[in-house]
């Protein structure tokens, strides 16, 4: 019988086996049945992308529903807090199961002064009211937050505040690329998530990610040996999509040589390679695609160096002062592809990005039509 793939390398897509997440789940449970004040019902998640923001999310909200609460997911976008509101007092977005008394919530949610937008506070508050007084409670979960203004955060912050000082059950957790999160977190910016639980999803470590991939691999039909299952784990680098990324393509090389069941050294390279190339080519080609000359020169200096870049070096090595970088700077972290690390540093915020600018310099230089020894102008 043929032997399905049980990887996942597609963007919030729940993974075989949810790896290093354990004491994060753990402590989010805990505060559900802990009550109002405990530190996890207010979660900020960041990460760099593809580091499993949004599978977190969705976890939570899967702990919160074994739970009896009600669960709302919003990603930012443009006018997402009128959007909250709306699908928060909508008769379709309540399930039928909590019983909540719907001329209730109506009655109770007002018109804003313009008669049109839903105030948030009253729009969660008709709803995690009469959750509450049955035991239950509300997880609001909010993806893609670097995107949202501080006045937004803070509309929201300020209701929260209020339902947990009113003892109403409720949670929320926000994600989010971790540079973006934290200029948001910067002054004027709300201090509640910035006291909030901090779950920031750095690499996952090997051992457990080859312990992983050993047991999903085995429970699904194929056999795997040590040697090759640390050398596949040691390619993911412990970041969350290239464990999917090249379990799938080394089980995909394996099975389809379709000799015995066992992944041999060459399926595990062969598997690397291809999940490394796709990986090149669905995010640091796309990160890359359509950044300025001189941003891309920006990367080929920091590419020089082994961990953060000292902005002055960077200027130096383009022979340019500091202050005619601003405009590349701005733009290589708005596209999330490097990031602040302290004044006057910065660091590559996507994972593999110096070692494909060192191997595709010649190449990236001549698609940019830069002469590799012309002066910046
Ligand atoms: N804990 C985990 N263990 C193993 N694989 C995971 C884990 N979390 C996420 N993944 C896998 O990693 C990939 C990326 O997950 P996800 O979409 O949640 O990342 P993200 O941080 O939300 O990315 P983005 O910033 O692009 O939205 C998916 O293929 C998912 O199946
Ligand atoms: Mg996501």
């Amino acid at each position: 019988m043929r032997k399905v793939n049980p990887f996942t390398p597609s963007a919030g897509v729940e993974p075989p086996s949810l790896i290093g997440r354990d004491d994060v789940l753990y402590d989010f449970e805990e505060s559900l049945l802990a009550g109002v004040g405990s530190p996890a019902r207010l979660m900020r998640i960041t990460g760099p992308r593809g580091s499993g923001k949004t599978v977190l999310l969705n976890e939570l909200g899967e702990i919160a529903r074994k739970h009896s609460w009600k669960v709302v997911d919003e990603t930012v976008h443009q006018a997402w807090v009128e959007d909250l509101c709306r699908r928060l007092t909508k008769e379709d977005r309540i399930d039928a199961s909590f019983e909540v008394d719907l001329k209730l919530i109506h009655a109770s949610v007002k018109k804003s002064s313009d008669g049109q937008t839903l105030d948030i506070r009253d729009a969660l508050d008709s709803v995690v009211t009469p959750l509450t007084k049955k035991g239950k409670g509300l997880l609001v979960t909010i993806d893609e937050v670097q995107n949202a203004s501080k006045e937004d955060v803070n509309r929201i912050a300020v209701a929260v505040q209020h339902l947990i000082r009113e003892k109403k059950n409720i949670a929320f957790a926000f994600a989010g690329i971790t540079s973006g999160v934290n200029s948001l977190l910067a002054e004027g910016g709300p201090t509640f998530l910035r006291r909030a639980y901090l779950e920031e999803l750095k690499e996952i470590p090997i051992d457990e990610v080859a312990a992983s991939l050993g047991e999903t691999i085995r429970q699904n039909g194929l056999e795997i040996r040590e040697t090759e299952l640390m050398r596949a784990a040691e390619a993911t680098a412990g970041y969350a999509y290239l464990v999917q990324l090249v379990g799938y393509n080394v089980w995909r090389t394996a099975a389809r040589r379709n000799e015995g069941s066992v992944v041999s050294p060459e399926d595990v390279e062969t598997g690397i390679s291809n999940a490394m190339a796709e990986y090149d080519r669905a995010v640091l080609e796309t990160a890359i695609a359509g950044i300025g000359k001189m941003a891309l020169r920006y990367l080929l200096a920091m590419a020089e160096d082994r961990r953060v870049s000292s902005t002055s070096d960077i200027a130096r090595r383009l022979g340019v002062a500091s202050t005619s970088l601003s405009s590349a700077r701005s733009q290589l972290i708005e596209r999330q592809i490097i990031e602040p690390t302290a004044y006057g540093y910065v660091a590559f915020a996507i994972p593999f990005v110096r070692e494909y600018l060192r191997k595709n310099r010649a190449q990236l230089l001549a698609r940019f039509g830069i002469e590799e020894s012309s002066p910046v102008p």
